[in-house]
C-alpha cells in the first residue's frame, strides 16, 4: 500500500463504504462546489456523477482536476449547494481548482479517467496531493447529520419526479430530528429552509 493509499484510509476514505466530501472544481474561469460521495477503488478514487449538475457540465468540457475537501460541518454543506456565493475559497498547493477554505483536509486530484454512461459520469481521480489538520476529537451531532441527509433528498427531488411525496417526507423526518437534537438557530433555520424549498419544487413538479 503507498503513502497516498494509507493516508487516505486513515483519513475514512473505504472501498465498501462511501465517504461524502465536497468537490470544488474549476475549469476555464468557472469554479463550483457541489457534496458528493467517492469510494476509493485500489490507488484511485471514483465517483459518480450524475447528469444535470454543473460539475457534469464542468468535467464533460474537459476539466482537469478537482478538490475533495473534508468536512463535517451542515453549513458548508449547504452552502455548496444552495448559497454558493458564501463559499469562501483559498489557491491549491498542485492543482487549479480551488480548496474551500475551513475545511479539515484537502485532497487534492487528477481526473485521471471519464466513462460517460446514461445516467452519469464514472470519474476516476489520482489523488496527487493531502493535506490536512490535526484536530481534536468532537462529537457527533444528530443535527449536523439529519440536515446533510435532507439536503440528500431535496437533491434528488429534480431527478425522481414520481417519487417526490417520499423524498419530502424523508425530508421532514430530517427537519424534526434536528429541531429535536439542536436549539441552534442556524441550524434550525437551514432545515426549515431546505424543506421550504422542497415543498416549492414539489407543487412545480405537480403543476407541471
Ligand atoms: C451528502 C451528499 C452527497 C451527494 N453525492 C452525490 C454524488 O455522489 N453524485 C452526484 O452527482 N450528486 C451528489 N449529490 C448531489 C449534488 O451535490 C447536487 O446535485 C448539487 O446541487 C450539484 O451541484 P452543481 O449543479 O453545482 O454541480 C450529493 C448531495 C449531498 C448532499
Amino acid at each position: 500500500m503507498n503513502n497516498i493509499v494509507r493516508t487516505l484510509r486513515r483519513l475514512g476514505f473505504s472501498t465498501s463504504t462511501y465517504s461524502e466530501v465536497i468537490l470544488s472544481i474549476k475549469h476555464g474561469n468557472i469554479v463550483n462546489y457541489a457534496p458528493m460521495g467517492v469510494l476509493l477503488v485500489k490507488d484511485a478514487l471514483h465517483l459518480r456523477v450524475y447528469m444535470g449538475s454543473l460539475t457534469y457540465k464542468l468535467i464533460m468540457e474537459g476539466a482537469k482536476d478537482c478538490v475533495l475537501n473534508i468536512t463535517s460541518d451542515p453549513i458548508l454543506f449547504y452552502n455548496s449547494i444552495l448559497d454558493k456565493s458564501r463559499v469562501k475559497t483559498v489557491g491549491s498547493i498542485k492543482v487549479k481548482s480551488p480548496r474551500i477554505s475551513g475545511c479539515q483536509g484537502y485532497i487534492e486530484c487528477l481526473i485521471s479517467d471519464v466513462v460517460k454512461t446514461p445516467r452519469y459520469l464514472r470519474v476516476l481521480l489520482n489523488p496527487i496531493h493531502i493535506d490536512y489538520y490535526k484536530i481534536i476529537p468532537t462529537t457527533y451531532k444528530r443535527a449536523s447529520s439529519a440536515i446533510i441527509e435532507a439536503l440528500v433528498y431535496y437533491t434528488k427531488l429534480p431527478y425522481l419526479k414520481g417519487s417526490s411525496g417520499d423524498l419530502l417526507s424523508k425530508i421532514k423526518l430530517c427537519v424534526n430530528t434536528v429541531f429535536r437534537s439542536t436549539k441552534n438557530p442556524k441550524y434550525r433555520g437551514l432545515a426549515r429552509d431546505i424543506l421550504l424549498r422542497a415543498y416549492r419544487i414539489t407543487q412545480d413538479l405537480s403543476t407541471r
